[in-house]
């Protein structure tokens, strides 16, 4: 039997439903990318046969609105002490956080010993400001590498994965938080409601729980169809977010738009009744419905474009192979493993990526083999292409590597459509 044959449908046909995660109300598949990989198993050559694989499918809850995968893969296997990523490596995205925490000690933060709890606190990218600050504070993440960089700064972190139990631990240990604040991970959670019974448990009554993360209408508006991978388990909405949190005891009662990573929401839930409901929920869900975000046919469109531009893609990396040109890669994301997994491309195509995280380099990119090297492979011998998959860095990454330009080299950008610059 060939693979083809016992393969389920891939793309925008599966006709699949499944139970809600949230609410056990029926979701809707509305696209399945197949087979993919853990997205950050950047591994080296000799362990990539230890890469888990499983079929990456989203569909839409029919009753609580909640976009959200129809497989979930172990925790374990996804967060763990050799987890790559680095919050830090952007410039853009420390700018970023510093400037979050010390809104926080402004704000929030400035009543007598208050306390700071993150989820997911990774390299200590946001708690760096926070402990300078001399805040009390907590960080909590499962991946010990990261957590080691965060510790060698002297910022509290502890090695786990946060959920109810541990967050009555904190509370017995520390007193209530005045601030839980996580950045994108919160959607990387499938046991989500363990979370929030958590955040709910160790909130202090007038605390804000705040958390950032993709935002589907962007994801949608922009085919950004590469931030579907494993860790993007929930593609969070207003509607579907507000609906969650009323679930736990809570209530969204803030949302603020941001550019970081394509498009964000920071959401702000308190306990229930706490404050007041700015304007801005509303005037949120107002846009959701003029977009269709609880739309079938908004997601069947959606499809459609993403099916166009694995087409497009695939169709100019072939013909610049068949033309001899040189083509690399220029990020290792995570994200680009739904692309080179979804669109079948690999090193014949995409000869290696380069990636500034030293924990990436000399790995094999999950999937797709294709080789991970630091920038200097990159300056060091101007390829004429490169596809930009960490597009979300685009700015800052087009500053850096001005000299790619100035001699010649073409950017390949594949959201919102294909195009060459
Ligand atoms: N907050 C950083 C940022 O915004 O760049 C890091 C985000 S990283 C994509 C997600 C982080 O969430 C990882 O460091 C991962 O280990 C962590 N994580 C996953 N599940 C978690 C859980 N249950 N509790 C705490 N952290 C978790
Ligand atoms: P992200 O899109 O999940 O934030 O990942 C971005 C990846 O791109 C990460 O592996 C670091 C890498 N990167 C570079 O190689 N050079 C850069 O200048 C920036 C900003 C990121
Ligand atoms: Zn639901």
């Amino acid at each position: 039997m060939t693979e083809k044959s016992t393969a389920p449908t891939v793309g925008r046909k599966a006709e699949n439903t499944f139970p809600c995660r949230i609410c056990g109300g029926e979701v809707r598949q509305w696209f399945d990318f197949g087979r993919q990989p853990v997205s950050n198993a950047f591994l080296p050559p000799e362990q990539v046969g230890r890469t888990l694989f499983y079929r990456l499918a989203v569909g839409l809850c029919t009753s609580c609105a909640m976009v959200q995968q129809a497989e979930e893969l172990p925790r374990g296997r996804m967060f763990h002490a050799d987890y790559p990523y680095r919050a830090s490596g952007s410039a853009w995205m420390r700018k970023h956080f510093s400037e979050v925490a010390e809104r926080f000690v402004e704000t929030e933060l400035a009543g007598p010993d208050p306390f700071l709890v993150e989820i997911g606190s990774n390299d200590g990218v946001m708690l760096r400001t926070i402990s300078e600050a001399g805040v009390r504070h907590l960080g909590v993440d499962p991946s010990g590498g990261a957590a080691e960089v965060a510790a060698r700064q002297g910022i509290d972190v502890r090695v786990d994965f946060f959920e109810e139990s541990l967050a009555r631990e904190v509370r017995a240990e520390h007193g209530p938080a005045d601030v839980i604040y996580s950045a994108n991970t919160l959607s990387h959670i499938a046991y989500i409601d363990s979370i929030l019974r958590g955040v709910a448990a160790l909130l202090a009554p007038d605390g804000a729980f705040v958390f950032e993360d993709r935002y589907l209408g962007d994801i949608i508006e922009n085919t950004y169809f590469d931030q579907v991978y494993d860790e993007h388990f929930y593609l969070f909405s207003v509607r579907s977010v507000g609906a969650m949190v009323a679930r736990f005891g809570l209530e969204l009662v803030d949302v603020e738009h941001l550019d970081t990573h394509g498009g964000t929401i920071r959401y702000t839930v308190t306990l229930r009744g706490a404050r007041r409901r700015d304007s801005s929920v509303r005037e949120a869900l107002e846009r959701e419905d003029e977009l269709g975000l609880t739309d079938p046919a908004t997601f069947a469109a959606f499809g459609d474009r993403v099916d166009r531009v694995r087409d497009e893609l695939v169709a100019l990396l072939e013909r610049l192979r068949a033309e001899g040109r040189t083509v690399v890669g220029y990020g290792a994301t995570s994200k680009s493993a739904t692309v080179t997994n979804y669109c079948g491309i690999g090193t014949d195509l995409v000869s290696f990526v380069c990636d500034s995280t030293p924990e990436k380099q000399g790995t094999l990119s999950p999937g797709s083999g294709i080789p991970v090297r630091p920038p200097g492979d990159f300056t060091g011998d101007y390829p004429e292409y490169a596809v930009l998959f960490a597009w979300n860095h685009a700015e800052e990454i087009m500053a850096k590597e001005r000299g790619f330009r100035e001699n010649g080299g073409k950017w390949i950008m594949y959201v919102p459509e294909v195009r060459v610059i």
